[in-house]
């Protein structure tokens, strides 16, 4: 490869910056030309593209967000849209791309691939819900920001003894809701991939009041549902339980990523560069305990990311 690029698609995430950085300067590093694409897919089907130096990444590792921006782009899923984008990376000699972003955005690259493109995805989405990678860029701030904000729920919690309800991202994974359950001793964790029984939570939460615990906090990944439908499913049980529901949101996507998503973006983006050197194309970087991974994007998307059980388990144990 001679002339890369790269872009973020999808809902952008922590350490999205410390990724483009990684790519750039590892390939000027290694000689190649590396040109960044704005906005997506879309901006490459716009021609939004323009070449990228060192100094273009300078001042970026510490930042949230994207500074190529992220767009969600209907055109490119159509085949014609994806015909049209190889061609313009082809006009401009570009034979190699690097995509950060999620689900949506490993599919993008796996069709460029079929039509030519040499292309290397980068989980980067906060939700952790991308198959063959221990972690994704962004979810271990993500889990930083919800855990900060459930410190401070349980400082007025504590003092008025409510149970507090707090909704996370993690639109098909409870991976946030796990981590940050398990990190912040939350007495209840709703996941999509595990069954619950409202009543027994219900119970458990009225017990623990009449033990002398003087807060509970429930933490609801959004793929179970709405945070308030919970905590009305749970008054409707016992009126005495006064539940207040905290959205977190966006808020979960922004902010300094941390150290760890700095270095795993870092390592991912010179092993997507340093792929493509060595002629690999079609696959996902990731992380398996410890070690840089390829894996075809093709199994990665049809492969539904592990539970960790034993996680959810002893968060459970710990509860108490
Ligand atoms: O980044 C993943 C995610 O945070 C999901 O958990 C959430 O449902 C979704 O993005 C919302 O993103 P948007 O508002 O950008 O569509």
């Amino acid at each position: 490869v001679k002339k890369i690029a790269v872009l973020t698609s999808g809902g952008d995430s922590q350490g999205m910056n410390a990724a483009v950085r990684a790519v750039v300067r590892s390939a000027i590093y290694f000689g190649i030309e590396v040109f960044g694409i704005q906005r997506g897919y879309q901006g490459l089907l716009n021609r939004d593209i323009f070449p990228m130096d060192l100094r273009s990444v300078g001042d970026i590792i510490q930042r949230g967000g994207t500074i190529l921006q992220s767009a969600r782009c209907l055109e490119f899923l159509t085949p014609e849209g994806q015909q049209k984008g190889a061609d313009i990376l082809n006009e401009m000699g570009i034979d190699g791309l690097v995509v950060c972003g999620g689900d949506g955005s490993y599919k993008g690259a796996n069709k460029l691939s079929k039509l030519g493109i040499n292309t290397m995805a980068l989980p980067g989405t906060i939700d952790n819900d991308i198959s063959f990678t221990d972690y994704t860029i962004g979810f271990d701030t993500a889990v930083g920001v919800v855990v900060d904000a459930i410190n401070k729920l349980r400082d007025t919690m504590s003092s008025h003894e409510r149970s507090s309800i707090v909704e996370v991202m993690g639109r098909h994974c409870g991976d946030i809701a796990l981590h940050a359950g398990l990190a912040s001793g939350a007495e209840t964790i709703l996941v999509p991939e595990m069954p619950y029984d409202l009543n027994e939570v219900a119970d458990r939460m009225r017990d623990n009041f009449a033990r002398g615990k003087r807060h509970s906090i429930v933490i609801v990944a959004e793929g179970v549902g709405k945070g308030e439908d919970v905590a009305q499913a749970l008054k409707d049980r016992h009126s005495s339980l006064d539940a207040r529901v905290t959205v977190l949101g966006h808020i979960q996507r922004g902010g300094t990523p941390t150290p760890g998503d700095r270095n795993l973006a870092s390592r991912l983006g010179d092993f997507a560069v340093r792929s493509l050197i060595e002629g690999h194309s079609d696959k996902a970087c990731g992380i398996i305990k410890g070690e840089l991974t390829l894996t075809d994007i093709d199994l990665v998307v049809n492969t539904k990311k592990d539970f960790d059980i034993e996680l959810y388990e002893l968060a459970s144990r710990l509860s108490q």
